[in-house]
């Protein structure tokens, strides 16, 4: 799949909708609604299902709808398939999980051919009998679900399936259902496509240079076609920046300044080339602690403040958790400079979130 053409086909649909879908965004994020889809993970499944042309779709799950849009706009443009989302939740901060989807999906979408429903996956799925020509699973990240969905889910597809957090470009995501995912990919040897590798390659290539930015964060999706047909070799993973900062600390242990360096080093380099990671101001300040012990101020100095860097980048809810972490952290190191500043910087955002000294029209 030359998806760097499909970029290039679809160039004129998917521009207008990436900026309305930063309008949904930032008010989601607002209304306290999870909107937790990669921005080139939503692009290639909506080219994905422009060009199959789907007749009948499974979202697992949907949560507030904010994929659902992707989905749904591609099926509306085809003007052909029906789109079944499977959410667990039947409400959202208190509303039914229905009204919320529908009050997040793009206004013009043809909502006739979008049903919800609702419970347990295991249970709501087999009843919506046949087979399955497009499925995306983001949903439960626990082993047995993802056992559930290969046994139950998989027989029944013939076509695309898009698996969310399993692994980027490089490395595996760390839970039980992406190590059973690749598992199951590595038996398989079915030809795999990694969505970090496409989105590496159209980032270099520029096709989708001025679209708006939604939720940058670096992708970890699978693609796949089922039945697979052909055999590939699975893609040979490095180690995640978890584990690099396990190791640094097993290097501290045993006083071995030089391989603690390479680890951490390596952490740095993943964390500046993927700036959008949720969990990076931990990984940041956990490195920073790292060369504390290693005798290295300066070093671990840059590392606390991209930590806070990070933090401040992101958005309203987790900048606050964010912060509440960092003073949390900077305080037990006893780095009181650096938690004064913490502490100032979170006075000044709840003062921001919570007075409307926003930004207006
Ligand atoms: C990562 S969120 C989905 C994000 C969504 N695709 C989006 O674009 O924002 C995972 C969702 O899976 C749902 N979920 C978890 N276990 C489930 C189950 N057993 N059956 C159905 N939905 C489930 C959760 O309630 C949650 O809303």
């Amino acid at each position: 799949m030359d998806f760097g053409e499909l970029y290039r086909k679809y160039d004129a649909e998917l521009r207008p909708l990436c900026a309305r879908l930063r309008g949904i965004y930032h008010r989601m994020q607002q209304q306290g609604y999870r909107a937790v889809f990669g921005d080139v993970e939503g692009e290639v499944l909506y080219m994905l299902l422009r060009e199959a042309r789907p007749r009948r779709v499974f979202e697992i799950s949907p949560a507030a709808g904010f994929s659902t849009n992707y989905l749904l706009a591609a099926l509306t443009a085809n003007q052909t398939g029906e789109l079944h989302s499977f959410e667990l939740l039947r409400e959202i901060n208190g509303r039914p999980t229905a009204d919320v989807i529908r009050s997040n999906l793009v206004p013009d979408l043809d909502t006739s051919r979008w049903t919800l429903h609702l419970g347990d996956a295991r249970e709501t799925v087999p009843a919506v009998a046949g087979e399955v020509d497009f499925a995306l699973l983001d949903s439960s990240h626990e082993e047995w679900f993802a056992r559930w969905y290969v046994e139950t889910v998989f027989p029944r597809v013939r076509g695309w399936v898009m698996v969310q957090d399993i692994a980027f470009h490089d490395r595996i995501e760390p839970s039980g259902e992406a190590r059973f995912v690749w598992d199951w990919a590595g038996r398989e040897q079915g030809p795999l496509t990694m969505v970090g590798h496409v989105e590496q390659s159209v980032l270099h290539s520029g096709v989708r240079r001025g679209f708006a930015e939604r939720r940058a964060l670096e992708c970890n999706s699978l693609l796949f076609q089922l039945p697979q047909t052909g055999r590939a070799a699975l893609p040979t993973l490095n180690l995640s920046p978890d584990e690099r900062i396990r190791q640094a600390e097993e290097c501290v242990l045993r006083q071995d300044a030089t391989g603690a360096d390479r680890h951490l080093t390596e952490v740095m380099d993943i964390l500046m080339t993927y700036p959008w990671r949720t969990n990076r101001h931990r990984l940041f300040f956990k490195t920073g602690q790292l060369y504390v012990r290693l005798g290295e101020p300066l070093q671990a100095e840059r590392c606390f403040r991209r930590a806070v860097g990070a933090v401040l980048g992101g958005e309203p809810a987790q900048r606050a958790k964010g912060l509440r972490e960092l003073w949390r952290l900077t305080r037990r190191q006893k780095l009181w400079r650096l938690a004064a500043e913490v502490g100032v910087m979170m006075v000044q955002d709840w003062v921001w979130n919570h007075r409307s000294w926003r930004i207006k029209r």
